[in-house]
């Protein structure tokens, strides 16, 4: 069930240095999964929650991204041709159904200062941030954060169990009181984040890359500071906001690949490969005879 949030913020202004030297010429952003760049699953998944304003925050040295959602009647027409008319049918949404704002970083100062960026684009209003190197099955994800907010009237961020070796990429949360349902999600409230724990992680419950937030995280990310790696950190926000009341952490249980590094664009490569309708039996004969 879509929620009532109409707004989605997707911060794309970063280097992709893992990806080097594939993004000195194309934004991560704009890597393929088959013949569809990641950014048209990322608002696929934010329309399917029922967002109609996708703010996206690029930075001038990445024109591709704009260029991409710019209407293309002789691109939708070949995609008609070849029968692809429902892909043609979600190009076609761009500027009419579903509006397209672009916010400029200037500097990749980190994910808070990006989401800070979008501020006069969103208003004031409810929305959800997507990372878009993050890949999720399906929109009930995002549907489920932005009916936990409707119903608790507080930010609800989207967590996952990770094993304990991993815990040190990622902003982990600080528990509090016992996991029940809101809205048909399984809740766990939280009182505080430690992005990337160099010592003990105080659970292994990670923040994953979609959120629903409120307006007033804006005055949180003007009011803190860098951390110590220079960057303003969208986690220490959260953590200021946790501390005046826990935040909702709604538990993901949809899939969910991690395309910002080699390895794992390739796994999200590969398994669209074998699930794709057409040529998914051939491609698995072929990589089992591999
Ligand atoms: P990442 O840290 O994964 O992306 O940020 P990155 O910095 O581009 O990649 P690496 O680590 O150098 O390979 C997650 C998302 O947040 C955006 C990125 O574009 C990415 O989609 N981001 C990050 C910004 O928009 N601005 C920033 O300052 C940082």
């Amino acid at each position: 069930m879509p929620s009532a949030i109409r707004t989605a913020v997707v911060p794309a202004a970063g280097q992709g240095t893992r990806m080097l030297p594939a993004t000195k010429a194309v934004p991560k952003e704009l890597l393929p999964i088959l013949e569809q760049p990641a950014l048209q699953f990322i608002v696929d998944e934010a329309v399917g929650a029922g967002v109609d304003h996708v703010v996206i925050v690029t930075s001038r040295t990445k024109p591709a991204i704009e260029a991409y959602f710019e209407r293309n009647e002789w691109v939708e027409s070949i995609l008609d041709k070849q029968g692809r008319g429902g892909l043609a049918d979600r190009l076609r949404r761009y500027g009419s159904d579903v509006r397209v704002s672009f916010v400029y970083q200037d500097e990749p100062l980190g994910l808070g200062h990006a989401v800070a960026c979008a501020q006069p684009a969103v208003g004031d209003e409810p929305f959800f941030v997507l990372l878009p190197d993050e890949l999720m099955g399906d929109s009930s994800l995002l549907s489920s954060l932005g009916s936990v907010v409707e119903a608790t009237g507080v930010p609800a961020i989207a967590l996952k169990r990770m094993e304990r070796h991993e815990l040190f990429r990622y902003g982990v949360v600080d528990p509090v009181g016992d996991a029940r349902s809101v809205a048909g999600a399984d809740v766990v409230s939280f009182a505080s984040v430690v992005e990337k724990p160099s010592g003990e992680a105080p659970s292994d419950l990670v923040i994953i890359g979609r959120y629903a937030l409120l307006p007033d995280v804006f005055d949180d990310l003007a009011a803190i500071g860098p951390a110590s790696t220079g960057e303003i950190q969208l986690s220490d926000a959260l953590s200021v906001q946790a501390s005046r009341r826990p935040l909702n952490g709604v538990m993901s249980n949809v899939s969910r690949r991690d395309i910002g590094n080699p390895v794992g664009w390739l796994q999200a490569v590969v398994e669209a490969g074998l699930e794709h309708a057409e040529y998914g039996p051939a491609f698995k004969a072929w990589l089992g005879q591999r």
